[in-house]
C-alpha cells in the first residue's frame, strides 16, 4: 500500500518510549519526585503512532493521560523503570528515553511512616545514586549486537563556565546515544517555567555522529513530530 510521507514514516517499526517522572519512596506515604509532566513523552508516542509505528510506553508518574493506541506499562521508581526498560529493549528498533529519572534515591525506605518526634534531632535523608538507564540501554545494544536507534533527552542550563549546548554536547558523548534532544532551560530567576508542565518547547537535536543539529520549536507535539522525522530519516538511511 502507498503511504503518505508523514503517515508511514515509521510504519513497521517498533518504538519504545519512557515517559513521566520517577518517584522514589521514603516511607509508605512519601516520595521524592520531580516536575516532569509526561507531556513530551506522550506527544512523542502520539507522533510515532501517527507515523505508523508500533509504540510501547513505559511510564512513571504523569500529570496527563497515557496515549491511546500505545501499549502501556506503568512503573514507579528508577529501579523499576530500569528493569522494565532493559527487559523490553531487545525487540525495539528505536528507544526514546524521555522519562525524568531520579538521579538519587533514599538509601533506605522506612517500613513505617516517618514520625516527627520532639526528643530526637530532625531527620536527615541519605541518598544513593541510581543507575544511568540510558547508558545501560546503549551498553545493552552493544552486548546484544542490536541494530537500534537510541535517543536521549536533556534539559540543560548554562552557567559562567559554559553554555547549555556545550554541556549538552558533553552529555551526548558521555551517554553514547545516537541523538540527544536538548531543552535549554532558563536560569531559573525569571519566575516562569520554560519546560516543565508547559505545552510548548524549544529544542536542538544533537547527533553523536556530528550531523548538524536540527532545531525545533512550538508545541510539544510539533517538537515530537520533528524528532520522529529525524529518527525516520536515520532509519531509512541505515
Ligand atoms: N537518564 C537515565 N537514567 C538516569 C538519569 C538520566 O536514563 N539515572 C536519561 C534520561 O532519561 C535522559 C538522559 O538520561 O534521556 C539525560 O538525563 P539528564 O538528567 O539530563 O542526565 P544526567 O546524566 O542525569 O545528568 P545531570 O547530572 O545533568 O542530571
Ligand atoms: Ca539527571
Amino acid at each position: 500500500p502507498t503511504t503518505t510521507a508523514a503517515g508511514g514514516a515509521l510504519s513497521g517499526k517498533r518504538v519504545l518510549i519512557t515517559a513521566g517522572g520517577t518517584r522514589e519512596p521514603l516511607d509508605p506515604v512519601r516520595f521524592l519526585g520531580n516536575k516532569s509532566s509526561g507531556k513530551q513523552g506522550v506527544a512523542l508516542a502520539e507522533a510515532a503512532l501517527a507515523a505508523g509505528a508500533d509504540v510501547t510506553v513505559i511510564h512513571a508518574h504523569m500529570d496527563v493521560a497515557a496515549p491511546a493506541g500505545a501499549k502501556l506499562q506503568s512503573v514507579e521508581t528508577a529501579l523499576e523503570l530500569r528493569a522494565a526498560t532493559l527487559s523490553a529493549a531487545g525487540t525495539f528498533d528505536v528507544v526514546i528515553m524521555a522519562a525524568a529519572v531520579a538521579d538519587f534515591r533514599p538509601a533506605s525506605i522506612s517500613s513505617g511512616k516517618i514520625k516527627k518526634r520532639d526528643d530526637t534531632a530532625d531527620p536527615v535523608i541519605n541518598l544513593v545514586r541510581n543507575p544511568d538507564i540510558l547508558v545501560e540501554v546503549v551498553a545493552h545494544r552493544a552486548a546484544q549486537n542490536l541494530k537500534q536507534l537510541i535517543v536521549g533527552f536533556a534539559a540543560e542550563t548554562g552557567d559562567d563556565q559554559d553554555d547549555a549546548l556545550s554541556y549538552a554536547e558533553a552529555k551526548l558523548q558521555r551517554k553514547g546515544c545516537d541523538l540527544l534532544v536538548v531543552n535549554e532551560v532558563g536560569p531559573g530567576d525569571s519566575g516562569t517555567e520554560r519546560v516543565f508542565g508547559q505545552d510548548s518547547n524549544q529544542v536542538q537535536i544533537l547527533a553523536l555522529d556530528g550531523a548538524t543539529p536540527v532545531q525545533a520549536s512550538g508545541s510539544k507535539r510539533t517538537v515530537a513530530d520533528t524528532v520522529v522525522r529525524v529518527i525516520a530519516a536515520r532509519l531509512s538511511a541505515s
